[in-house]
């Protein structure tokens, strides 16, 4: 039997992409205390991401070991701070999207750049920012767009800008 079994790994990095709805009022502070819990204990995890907020829903994308992925978001699911989560994509990956951030935070309600407002208007159109209506290749696309404006991030930048 050789031992480069494509099928028998032992260890696997996936990336997970969920949407939520936020609890009713949560603001600029709230995110940022979020993420303030959150990095650190992503670095201690050896997970990487990006937290999108706007119109009130979540957009994350959760890269990591998938035990460890695994384990974060069932702790995530039973924040009181937002409900109503959905799995829109998971998968083994080769490579990460999101490396450079223990958690990368957008949210686009507070002084959209042009550039996020004309994002946001070709993934979502008429609509309005909904993830939940995202398929996965789609969230896929948008996180990854968004995360090609933000241009080159420093490693491990936490409570990013706006
Ligand atoms: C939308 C959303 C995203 C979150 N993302 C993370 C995350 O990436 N990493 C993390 O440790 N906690 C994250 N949290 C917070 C966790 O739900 C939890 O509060 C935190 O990990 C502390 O858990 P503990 O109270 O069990 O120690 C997130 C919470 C919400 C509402």
């Amino acid at each position: 039997m050789r031992s480069s079994n494509r099928l028998l790994r032992t260890m696997h990095d996936i990336r997970l992409l969920y949407s939520s709805v936020g609890q009713t009022g949560l603001d600029y502070p709230a995110l940022t205390s979020i993420l303030r819990a959150a990095s650190p204990n992503n670095v201690k995890l050896g997970i990487t991401g990006i937290l999108v907020f706007g119109s009130g829903m979540f957009l994350q994308a959760l890269e990591g070991e998938r035990a460890a992925v695994n384990r974060l978001y069932t702790r995530i699911l039973r924040d009181p701070r937002h409900t109503d989560c959905q799995i829109l994509d998971c998968g083994d990956i080769e490579i990460r999207r999101f490396p450079a951030w223990s958690m990368k935070l957008i949210s686009l309600d507070d002084a959209p750049t042009s550039d996020r407002r004309d994002l946001v208007g070709k993934h979502f159109g008429a609509h309005g920012l909904d993830p939940s209506r995202l398929s996965g290749a789609g969230a896929y696309a948008f996180l990854s767009e968004l995360t090609s404006l933000e241009g080159a991030a420093p490693r491990r930048a936490v409570i990013a800008a706006r």
